[in-house]
Parts: structure tokens; sequence; C-alpha cells
């Protein structure tokens, strides 16, 4: 395991092998992202053309730019600023270019204050289900003798006590600095190796068991159903930006991650393991959340609620149902915590490298930032529901804070990085570095490249200005 100053070229640790870096990739890309974030924007966007749309956003521009980001990381060898100016320095560019990865960094640190209120919601539902579990048993279904608007007001009943949101998201982002300042090895490291692996142990075993007992078929017509009417501009940003969100890219995320990957790891073949895995457990969880959302009558369309609405309602009906809940909040606690060190260490790697301060004062730093930021997110369900502080522009408009920190970061921040990237990487970069750091051969090669250079940025600028403006 390199240590501070042991041999790693930036002084800075590693991951300790290929292995753990693709857990802590994959750690950082699944997430809330994937069991909250998805299955309420395809909801909201009409399901089947979303879908598809995003499948097409993954392998055509998220997969390119996840290489992009990962490939700049690793030649930089530092925080992701620093990273794109080593890059532009060895490509003879001007080191302006570095914005691209400041304004990522800050992006980084608005969604960490927000996800970290959900990630409070998952504390909220696993204290329930393990209250629940005490009260009916091992083998009794979740909230037994009580009707489903008892289950289904569970989330509206904790919007409506804002000392206790505040708390939990305070609580979830305290953890989550914890790990980020012990560093590398025995903190970020630490729980993507133990955290991931039992997150797809149970993630398995929970959709196997969901497909013996649901019904999939509305789910997969839902899901899959392409209807071109509905691929409106406005779908098409949401579901770009859904594929940015989920992929981790866009806001420096990567390129921190990647800095810290050694020279023998082949960054095209762990970025399509990546991706590969996201994208399967998106899909699958869109299969678990939406047969529970038809049978029990419940509106697809309910937003950034429909997770937390819906499966406890199944967890109702089924054996050992306490028992499912409980271990479901806790492996999308796991995912979720795995992301969260990811979207703190970004801004946290770049403080304490830039100001020369310890990794714990840079943590409590951005992590006090976090904690301002994620109050009022939190009171955007309650005391400041009505606070619309972009109210003035049309895509905005009646958009609370939380809202508005999830929209500008998912439809502009990570968007416009991206098309950056691709232009530095595409472009601006000496090709022979890029070549030299990207592992692909052949038309692989040729594809990617041409995909960064023209495909990505064209249609991410057309995407962006539909959405925007029509
Ligand atoms: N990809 C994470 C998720 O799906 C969220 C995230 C976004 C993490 C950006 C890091 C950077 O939950």
């Amino acid at each position: 395991m390199a240590v501070a100053g042991s041999g790693s070229k930036a002084g800075h640790e590693n991951w300790s092998s290929r292995t753990a870096f693709i857990l802590a990739a994959v750690g950082s890309a699944v997430g809330l992202g994937n069991m909250w974030r998805f299955p309420a924007e395809a909801g909201e966007n009409g399901g089947g053309a979303f879908v598809l749309f995003y499948i097409f956003c993954v392998l055509l521009i998220g997969l390119p730019v996840l290489l992009a980001e990962v490939l700049i990381g690793r030649h930089g060898q530092a925080n992701a600023p620093e990273s794109v100016r080593r890059v532009a320095r060895d490509s003879n560019a001007g080191e302006g270019w570095s914005i691209l990865a400041s304004l990522g960094v800050f992006a980084a640190f608005l969604i960490l204050s927000f996800y970290c209120v959900v990630g409070g919601w998952v504390v909220y539902y696993i204290g329930i289900f393990a209250n629940d579990l005490v009260q009916t048993g091992l083998t009794g279904g979740a909230f037994a003798g009580r009707p489903a608007e008892d289950i289904e007001g569970l989330l509206p009943g904790l919007f409506g006590n804002a000392g206790l949101m505040i708390g939990l998201n305070l609580g979830f982002l305290a953890v989550t600095m914890f790990f980020v300042s012990r560093g590398i090895s025995s903190g970020i490291e630490w729980v993507a190796v133990y955290l991931m692996p039992l997150f797809f142990v149970l993630f398995l075993g929970i959709t196997i068991y969901g497909a013996f007992t649901g019904n999939f078929s509305d789910a997969v017509s839902y899901l899959f159903t392409f209807d071109f009417e509905k691929l409106t501009g406005e779908v098409m940003l949401a579901a770009v930006g859904q594929a940015f969100f989920s992929l981790s890219l866009g806001v420096a995320g990567m390129m921190t991650y990647g800095a810290y990957a050694n020279r023998d790891t082949n960054l095209g073949k762990t970025s399509g393991i990546i991706a590969g895995a996201d994208t399967g457990v998106a899909i699958l969880a869109g299969l678990a959340i939406f047969p529970i959302v038809f049978a029990a009558g419940l509106s697809a369309s309910a937003g950034p609620g429909l997770m937390f609405a819906s499966l406890p309602v199944a967890f109702q009906a089924m054996p050992f149902g306490s028992m499912i809940g409980l271990l479901f909040f806790v492996m999308i606690f796991f995912a979720a915590l795995t992301s969260s060190v990811s979207l703190l260490e970004a801004p946290t790697a770049y403080v304490f490298e830039k100001f020369n301060m310890p990794r714990m004062v840079a943590t409590l730093i951005v992590g006090a930032g976090a904690a301002v930021l994620g109050v009022l997110s939190s009171l955007s369900f309650n005391d400041m529901a009505e606070f619309y502080p972009l109210g003035f522009i049309p895509l905005f408009a009646e958009t609370n804070f939380f809202d508005t920190l999830d929209g500008v970061t998912a439809k502009l921040f990570m968007p416009i990085g991206a098309i950056l990237t691709c232009i530095f990487v595409g472009w601006i970069a000496d090709a022979r570095l890029i070549d030299d750091e990207n592992g692909l051969d052949g038309i692989l090669h040729q594809t990617w490249r041409a995909l960064v250079r023209f495909v990505c940025p064209v249609v991410l600028a057309v995407i962006m200005a539909f959405g925007l403006f029509s």
C-alpha cells in the first residue's frame, strides 16, 4: 500500500490494487442515483422514452466521458484542477483549462449537500424497520396489521419534522466526513472494499426475491416501450443529466479517484466495468420498484419520494417483510455512503492540496459548508417549501432549494463540465499523452476518440439547447 511520500509520484496515497480502484469507483457510481433518482426521473419523464434515451446517453456519452475523466486524473496524480493543469502543461496548452475541474469541484460540493439529506431519509427508514422488526418478529410482514396509508405516510411524516430531518442529514454527513478524514487506505478504500461486496450480495438477493414474488410485466412494458412523442428536449436533458449523475461525471469525482490509480491499471477496461455495473443496478432497481408502484396504485410521477413510498408497501405483503425492509435500507445506506465519500473527497482533496493543510481540517471546512446548504435543503420540505431561489428561470419555476440544487447540477454543471472535458481531451491535450493513458487499441481507440472529439460535445450542446430553451 503506497503511503504518502512512499514512491507515489504525487506524494499522496494510491489505491492498494486495481480491484480496490474498481470497487471505489463503482461505489461512487452506484448509489442513491440508481435506486432513488433513476426511478423518480424515469417516472416523472414518462418511462420508456426516458429509459432508452438514458441507455443511449450512457453508451455514447457517459462511457467516453468517464474514460476521459479518469485518464486526466491518472496522468495528473493530483486533485482535479491540478491534474487538468498538469495535462495542459504537458501538452503545451493553457493552464486556464483547469476551470473545467474547478467548476466540477464546486458542483460536487453542491451535490454532497443535498445527497446527505436523502442519506438521512435512508437512516430514518433503517430506524423504522429495525423498530418494526422488534415489534413483529422475524417472519412477519412489515407493519403487520396496519393500513398501507400508514406506510405511505412515513416520508411525509418525516418531512413535517424539520428538526429530525436536519439531525439525520447532519448525521449522515458526519459519517461521510469521518471516513474521508481518514484518507484513502483506511477510509475511502475501506468503505468500498467492505461495503460494496456486501451491497451486491444484498442487492442480488432482494432482486431475485422480487422476481419470484412481484409482477414484472407491467414494469417491463412501462420501462422499455419507446414512445417517440414523449422524447422532448426536457426529457432528453433529464436523461443526460441522470446518466452523468449516476456515473458520477462532470463533477471532478472520477478525476479525483483516477489520480489514485496505478500506472498498470487499464483505464479503458475499468471504465467499461464501472459503467456496466452502474447501469445494470439502475435497470434492476427500476424493475424492482415499478411493479410495486403499479400494483399499489401509486403514481409513477411521484418524484423524489417514489422509492421510499413504494417499496415498503411491498414489504408489508411479504413474509419476512420487516427483515427484508431493514436489509434493503441498510444496503441503500452502504451504496449511498460509498458515493457521498467520493462527493466529499473531490473538494476536500482540492482544499488540502491547494492550501497545504491537513486532510482533517479540509474535511471539516468542506463539511461545514455542506452542512449549511444541507439545512436549507432539509427545510425545502417544510418551513421553506415555498422558497424558489431560481424561480425567475422557467425551468426552475416553483422549484424549491433542494430541487434547484439537484436540477442546476445535473442539467447545467454536469453537461457543461463534460463538454469542456471532451474539448480538452479531444482537441487540446497532446494526443500521444492521451493514447498512452487510455488503454484502448485499434477500432475501440478510434471510436472513443471520435466520440470524445465530435459526437459527445455536439450532442451535448444540442441537448442542452433543446432542454433549456425549447
Ligand atoms: N453517482 C452517485 C449516485 O448515483 C452520485 C454521485 C454524483 C457521486 C457525482 C459522485 C459524483 O448516487
